[in-house]
């Protein structure tokens, strides 16, 4: 089985990426949260800073593009191309409402005419292979079978299914036999993504679909950072997790927005520890760097371990 770290916006950014690599093996490829290219055709600093040479990088890393103009994300595949990508991902699944507003991530489920002219174009004209993430539907998931139709005409790299409806969000069980459908008779490789807190989780989905080679793992990876080689041990979690608060310091210029960002990492990994209760209300409300530290050492060191995280899909 292959296994890939999914996009997620706000947490596995180039830094943490960078470091999850040198603390923790077993991820195959880490999927990069979306950037959208707009009609000013340059990448904004921020986006430079996340979409670093291919070659600088000791992993695997895919791009992935959200937007629905076909010549502006035309442009941002040569980029990619140019820093020495070979795949991008296309966002087909993003739930937020001022994205599905502008038809765009799950929006693009909506108007399946237009996502068939849309991918015609960039098939056509794109200069790296591209894999595409989607979600079964938008309100409900009747036009599935047609959304596979779609897909299976075009020469999709890897279709990776994250099988819920866009109104469900990040919410809720997923939907099993939506990812058959996917599946069945799929002429190219299909990856599955949803709620896998463990290799345990991963090893269930292998048994039932067989033919399935690659998992992507979200929420999951960030509450257990070691799931992948054998289990979060405790040192290399204190040693990632230093490194990573010590780098968003520079990078963001602020402790306190190095509190925030780790704030949203600890959201996940509190899910690891028994009896965090006390100690996570008290990270919560923490806006003191040293004090924050202290905190998240102190759960690190002192409280037991759970075999993989509670975590609360
Ligand atoms: C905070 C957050 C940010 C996300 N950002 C992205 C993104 O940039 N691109 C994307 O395709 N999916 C994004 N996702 C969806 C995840 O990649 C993944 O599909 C979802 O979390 C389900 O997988 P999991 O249950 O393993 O977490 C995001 C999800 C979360 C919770």
């Amino acid at each position: 089985m292959r296994y890939y770290y999914a996009p997620l916006e706000g947490i596995t950014d180039a830094t943490f990426r960078r470091l999850h690599s040198k603390y923790f093996s077993g991820v195959d490829k880490y999927f990069m949260p979306f950037i959208s290219p707009t009609i000013h055709r340059c990448l904004t600093n921020r986006e430079a800073r996340e979409l670093p040479k291919a070659e600088s990088v000791p992993f695997a890393a895919v791009p992935q593009l959200l937007g629905k103009n076909v010549d502006d994300m035309l442009w941002a595949i040569a980029v990619c191309r140019d820093l020495g990508y070979d795949e991008v991902n296309i966002n087909l699944g993003c739930p937020s409402g001022t994205v599905v507003s502008k038809g765009k991530g799950s929006g693009m489920l909506s108007d399946i005419y237009a996502l068939d002219a849309f991918l015609e174009a960039i098939y056509a004209k794109a200069v790296l292979p591209v894999s595409l993430k989607t979600r079964i539907g938008v309100n409900d998931s009747e036009s599935w079978e047609k959304l596979l139709e779609i897909y299976r005409d075009y020469p999709v790299r890897e279709l990776t299914v994250h099988p819920r409806i866009r109104k469900a969000f990040y919410k809720g069980d997923c939907d099993m036999a939506a990812f058959a459908k996917a599946v069945e008779d799929s002429p190219f490789p299909v990856c599955y993504n949803g709620n896998v807190s463990s290799l345990d989780d991963a090893g269930k989905i292998a048994e039932q679909f067989p033919t399935v080679e690659s998992i992507m793992i979200g929420r999951g990876l960030v509450a257990d950072p070691g799931m992948l080689c054998g289990g979060t041990d405790r040192e290399a979690l204190k040693a990632f997790l230093n490194e990573l608060s010590d780098t968003y310091c520079t990078v963001f210029e602020s402790k306190r927005n190095a509190i925030y960002r780790m704030k949203d990492n600890w959201h996940y990994l509190i899910a690891l520890f028994e009896g965090s209760e006390k100690l996570w209300k008290e990270m919560r409300k923490s806006t003191d760097y040293d004090r924050f530290m202290a905190i998240a050492n102190e759960i690190i060191e002192t409280l037991p371990m759970r075999p993989h995280p509670e975590i609360n899909w």
